[in-house]
């Protein structure tokens, strides 16, 4: 199954693909549209997607299936649509031959007085096997396409669909949306000082920002913790730019490599321990636009090994990692097992000031005199989160890898997602437990990450200790220094 297409499913972004419960039938707002009805809007949407595309490389609308409702002046369109992306053998065009694509997306689109205004695209190549049915005519029995996603993964039997489906789609859009939503987006461009080229990629930011916004809404209307949702400096970026920029795609296809496991110390934890008020951590850093978490992740554990080994902090350079672990792929992402190796090999690893971070690829300048810090092995740790605590607390901060479903737009508080939302199998960033408590009864993991200070908690992120929440448990793992 494509567990981005349930995820999709689950916000309620793949309009008209619920199995139909009973809620849907008395939601009169809504209406299954004529496919002539769509063709504008749809066409709009394609137009949208096409934009800045070279010619030869441009997408062609297959088939369309959607729902209309009222919204203000006009009509909201909820469609569901398949792109053919034409295949490229030109290398004057795409620098890779390409081979003939069909995505699904969703696309939310404002027609307000014949104005279009996108509001929603969520795009991802289809298995081919589904788009067999991607004729029109077969593509309006969607329900059929769609209903084997609705199938939980074993373990998530309590989370299923239908304890979701009565929260979506309950909220019709306030009649002044899009005027609400230029005046929030306004204020997003003052406070995080965004410029964009063109008044056209204003508009498209204005439509994604607004986009994000209502799926910020639904996150948080699905989040069990206390966590809050909302504006964060990537508020206009799409799901797909957030995720091809920010986060590793290498975690989800490979777990840890050949580590052995660490000697077990029991599973006796304090009740809460903090490592940043015992002066094992540094400041949180920032990656940039760089997949390169992987490397944070795995320095921030040397860190805190060496600190409580040599009793002295210092920060370690990432950018060492990026450009000579070769094994890895700096900013497209990489695993804590290959980091501990190359640090191993190389003999060491520099501070942050004498080889700084520049978040990109270059070529690698280390010198083994200017090492400071070396490790003597790794070792992964246990998946139980009681004794990954009493590790913890004992031996220094954790690298772990998490699904990063919601951190897009997480503000605070302790984020707790329904488990189909962010699966264990879908591990997609590389993050350091530092600490774990409760907050008012409800247990966290303290988590470092690499998205600079101005985002969540002073750069921290709270999660849900306990359920294993988004593959927090899955891999975890540390430097050994003798
Ligand atoms: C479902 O929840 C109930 C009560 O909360 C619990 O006893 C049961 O073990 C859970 N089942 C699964 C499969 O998690
Ligand atoms: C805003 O961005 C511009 C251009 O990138 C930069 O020159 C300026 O210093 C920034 N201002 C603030 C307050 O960050
Ligand atoms: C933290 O919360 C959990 C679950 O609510 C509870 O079992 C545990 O005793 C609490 N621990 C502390 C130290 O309050
Ligand atoms: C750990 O590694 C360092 C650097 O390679 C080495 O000098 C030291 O002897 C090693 N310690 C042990 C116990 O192997």
């Amino acid at each position: 199954m494509a567990p981005w297409l349930l995820l999709l499913s689950l916000l309620g972004l793949l309009p008209g693909a619920s199995p139909a419960p009973p809620h849907r039938a008395a939601d009169a707002r809504a209406r299954e549209a004529a496919y002539p009805e769509l063709l504008g809007p749809a066409r709009f949407a394609l137009e949208m997607y096409n934009r800045g595309r070279a010619a030869g490389t441009r997408a062609a609308l297959g088939a369309v299936r959607g729902r209309v409702r009222r919204a203000g002046e006009g009509s909201l369109y909820s469609l569901k649509a398949t792109l053919e992306e034409p295949p490229c053998n030109d290398p004057t065009v795409c620098q890779l031959p390409v081979s003939k694509k069909t995505l699904l997306c969703s696309f939310e689109v404002l027609d307000e007085l014949g104005k279009h205004m996108l509001l929603r695209r969520d795009c991802g190549p289809v298995d081919t096997k589904v788009t067999g049915a991607g004729k029109p005519k077969d593509f309006t029995q969607g329900s059929a396409l769609i209903s084997p996603l609705f199938q939980p993964h074993s373990d998530d039997r309590n989370e299923t669909l239908s304890s979701v489906l009565p929260l979506l789609n309950k909220d019709p859009l306030p009649q002044d949306f899009s005027v609400k939503m230029a005046s929030i987006f306004k204020e997003f461009v003052t406070t995080y000082n965004r410029t964009y080229g063109t008044q056209e990629e204003a508009q498209w930011r204005l439509s994604v920002f607004s986009n994000n916004m209502v799926r910020a809404q639904k996150i948080q209307a699905l989040d069990r913790g206390t966590a809050q949702y909302g504006i964060t400096k990537f508020s206009d970026l799409t799901e797909e730019e957030f995720r091809a920029i920010y986060l590793n795609p290498l975690l989800k296809e490979n777990r840890n490599k050949m580590m052995h496991l660490a000697k077990s110390i029991g599973d006796h934890a304090p009740p809460e321990w903090d490592w940043r008020t015992k002066g094992a951590v540094t400041n949180v850093k920032n990656q940039g636009m760089c997949g390169s978490c992987w490397a944070f992740s795995v320095t921030g554990n040397v860190e805190g090994q060496w600190f409580l080994k040599q009793g002295d902090l210092l920060s370690l350079s990432e950018q060492e990692l990026l450009d000579c672990d070769k094994v890895d792929k700096a900013c497209l992402g990489g695993l804590p097992s290959n980091a501990y190796l190359a640090i191993k090999n190389l003999g060491g690893l520099e501070t942050e000031d004498d080889y700084s971070y520049s978040g990109h690829l270059q070529t690698c300048s280390f010198s083994a005199k200017k090492a400071k810090v070396y490790i003597n092995d790794s070792v992964e740790l246990s998946q139980n989160e009681q004794k990954l605590a009493a590790w913890l607390a004992k031996k220094g901060p954790i690298s772990v890898a998490i699904n990063a479903f919601g951190m897009q737009f997480y503000r605070r508080g302790i984020s707790h997602p329904l488990r189909p939302l962010c699966s264990p199998w879908l591990i997609d960033h590389a993050v350091l437990l530092v600490g774990y408590g409760n907050r008012s009864g409800i247990p966290f993991w303290a988590i470092k990450n690499s998205w600079g200070t101005d985002w969540g908690e002073e750069g921290y992120y709270y999660l849900y200790r306990g359920s294993g929440a988004c593959g927090v448990n899955a891999m975890a793992s540390s430097a050994v220094v003798n």
